[in-house]
């Protein structure tokens, strides 16, 4: 250890109180601290911090950004509903596009899960459905249906590699899920785990702030310190060795996640874009989603805490919102663009500003948790590179077939929790199931109603999963259903069709 020398970097780059209790710690303690404070490059960050916060204040920063915000054209829209005629033929070019093995998913899993509030990476979360599959097994199902699909329609085997990116708080408990389950069957080596870096908070005034007095409060980058990881480790490099293409993007909490969605991959394919996004229907201002729009002429999303309320309640002649792309955080990129994101564009991007409350030392060393915001966190988003597309297009869906993320916990509140995530597959799987005949009874044989949407957040739905082993999308059910009746609950596995109730399970 060198303490010296540290001790004249941090003086030189105005950060020496870091080093405010190093005589009171033990040599534990102070190992701890030098091996942290050793690896950070103060400069850069105070670079970080001077850009990020340059004129920032997030009032009038809305304003102005308000100012400037267009809705997305026409013509770089793709829908799901209104293009229905189009539908088969993006499906079949995604489904080329992945049995080629030119199709990677990519999943961003560095987020702390703070409002979920559990200590594990989200991925491993069971929302308590019937089988209790965790979101990383939903996922990994997915893919593996994917690729036998593409390899039925294509005649060839293939392989989607899934790149999962983790943070410094979630990857050891990530690989260690991974391997005791045999990586859900999926190849190991097809299985590409990476780690985000991490940034300080800092306070108000630049200086670093620490957590306790031998430990800075480090948080994960933001989803968009994806570039710099991706650079760091040479996985655009590594991308271009497995001959992929094109990657999909996505977050870990949406339980409806199409990873790899052919739809999405052959629509953004046969436009010619080299980045595009999938959006559903914003239809209330409030609810906390990016939308992507332009501003200035340049395709971004707005965060949902970067706009106003009266932007957002804005509306069209045909009274929706005239924000209404709501971000679903679905991306697609091609590797080319990555490329040059990664080699030339990532630097440009300036960090987002988040004011905090962070749990701090005072003077005295002691341990406090402000009541109000006493420092901020800098983030950079994932979508922050849609501004250098060459050729940028959006694809909507509906948000029933593609949309449930798991935000919050239960306890919270009636939004985005376990509960609405588990309600939200299993209305799914059971449309699936009536669309290929079957039918529900009740304990009387009497059939149920076919309304199978959920009106309110205390509707219960039909019990129904079905595994994504099965059907990745509502397809190859008519054999296991059609013109059958069948009591919830309902499982329908690569072992068969389970009635539970029936069965004694
Ligand atoms: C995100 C989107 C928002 C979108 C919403 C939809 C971003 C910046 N915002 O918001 O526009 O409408 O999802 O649900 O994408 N993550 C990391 N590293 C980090 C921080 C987050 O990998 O440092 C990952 C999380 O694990 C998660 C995803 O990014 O998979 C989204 O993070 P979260 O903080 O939940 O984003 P939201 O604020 O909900």
């Amino acid at each position: 250890m060198n303490v010296d020398d540290l001790r004249l970097r941090l003086s030189q780059a105005g950060q020496e109180h870091l080093l405010q209790f190093w005589d009171e710690l033990d040599e534990a303690q102070q190992a701890e601290l030098y091996a942290e404070l050793h690896a950070m490059d103060f400069e850069e960050l105070n670079v970080f911090f001077r850009k990020a916060t340059e004129g920032f204040n997030l009032s009038s920063q809305q304003e102005k950004v308000d100012a400037r915000m267009e809705p997305v054209p026409r013509g770089v829209l793709g829908s799901a509903t209104r293009d229905q005629d189009q539908l088969q033929a993006w499906e079949s070019e995604g489904l080329f596009q992945i049995s080629q093995s030119k199709v990677a998913v990519l999943l961003l899993a560095g987020g702390q899960g703070t409002r979920l509030g559990v200590a594990y990476p989200k991925g491993m979360y069971d929302v308590g459905l019937p089988s209790h599959k965790t979101l990383f097994q939903i996922q990994a199902e997915r893919i593996l249906k994917l690729q036998q699909l593409a390899e039925e329609r294509c005649g060839r085997p293939c392989t989607i590699p899934w790149y999962i990116m983790t943070s410094g708080r979630t990857m050891e408990p990530t690989q260690e899920f991974f391997a005791r389950h045999a990586h859900f069957g999926l190849r190991r080596e097809n299985v590409i785990f990476f780690q985000q870096g991490m940034l300080p908070a800092m306070s108000f005034d630049g200086k670093i702030i620490l957590e306790d007095k031998n430990k800075v409060s480090m948080a994960p980058d933001g989803n968009g310190g994806l570039y710099r990881a991706l650079a760091a480790q040479r996985l655009v490099e590594d991308m271009e060795r497995r001959g992929v293409r094109s990657v999909h993007v996505y977050c870990v909490d949406n339980i409806l996640v199409k990873v790899a969605d052919p739809r999405f991959i052959g629509f953004c394919t046969q436009k010619g874009a080299d980045c595009g996004a999938k959006v559903v229907e914003k239809t209330n201002p409030t609810e906390p989603v990016g939308v992507v729009c332009r501003v200035d002429g340049v395709f971004q999303v707005v965060e949902y805490s970067e706009i106003s309320l009266a932007t957002a309640q804005r509306r069209g002649p045909d009274g929706r919102l005239l924000f209404s792309a709501g971000n679903i955080a679905n991306h697609f990129f091609t590797v080319p663009f990555l490329r040059d994101v990664v080699n030339v564009h990532e630097p440009q991007l300036r960090h987002h500003v988040a004011q905090k409350k962070v749990p701090c030392v005072d003077s005295q060393g002691r341990v406090v948790k402000p009541e109000k915001p006493n420092g901020i966190k800098m983030e950079k988003f994932v979508f922050d590179i849609f501004q250098f597309a060459k050729k940028f297009v959006v694809y909507e869906v509906l948000r029933e077939d593609e949309f449930s993320p798991l935000k919050n916990a239960d306890s919270q509140n009636g939004k985005d929790n376990p509960t609405t995530a588990r309600h939200a597959l299993m209305s799914l799987h059971h449309c699936w199931v009536l669309n290929a005949g079957g039918h529900f009874v009740d304990e009387n044989g009497s059939r149920l109603p076919a309304i199978p949407r959920l009106k309110d957040a205390n509707d219960v739905p039909i019990q129904c999963e079905i595994s994504p082993l099965v059907s990745y999308g509502g397809e190859g059910l008519e054999s296991h259903v059609a013109g059958r009746e069948f009591h919830a609950p309902l499982i329908i596995d690569e072992r068969g069709v389970h009635e539970l109730v029936k069965n004694g399970l």
